[in-house]
């Protein structure tokens, strides 16, 4: 698929709209709008069409999900502390034909042992996490190489 036709949803899950206020030394000080527009940027750059929304609410989350297809070719989610627990979001991401890339802001894996495990790793292609912001964008490239090796369906 070439890069300009392809359009992505980025989902960020509970709390991540309190980014710049919340916890800053572990979060940093960049609000969530802040993120989006350096996403935007990205995107314009490669000739992508992003989509960024956030929600505190599993059920939205939920929505989105399972709406996305077939806006959308790819999902990139941050599902915050429901990536710890939310089959129901971890069924969504299964139950849509869609590459996601699962992105934490932090190294989920030098925290707190509640965070090590994520329900959602098991159907993404890949997970990002431990670059702050930039995670965002490494998933926006990573995900660009995703849909570029795709075969063209029959
Ligand atoms: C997070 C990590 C989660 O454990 C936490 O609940 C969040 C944010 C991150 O981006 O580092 O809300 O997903």
């Amino acid at each position: 698929m070439l890069s300009e036709n392809i359009r992505l949803l980025v989902i960020h899950g509970p709390n991540l709209n309190m980014l710049g206020r919340r916890e800053p030394a572990i979060y940093g000080s960049a609000t969530l709008d802040d993120i989006n527009q350096r996403i935007k940027e990205a995107a314009a750059q490669r000739g992508l069409q992003v989509d960024c929304l956030q929600s505190n609410l599993e059920g939205e989350i939920v929505s989105a999900i399972q709406q996305a297809h077939p806006s959308y070719h790819g999902i990139i989610i941050n599902a915050a502390a429901y990536t710890h627990y939310s089959i129901a979001i971890r069924d969504a991401l299964a139950s849509v034909p869609l590459p996601a890339i699962e992105i934490h802001l932090s190294n989920i894996y030098k925290r707190e042992e509640f965070r090590h495990h994520s329900v959602i790793s098991s159907v993404v292609a890949g997970q990002i996490c431990g670059f702050g912001g930039d995670g965002y964008l490494l998933a926006l490239e990573a995900m660009v190489r995703l849909l570029e090796q795709e075969k063209p369906k029959p």
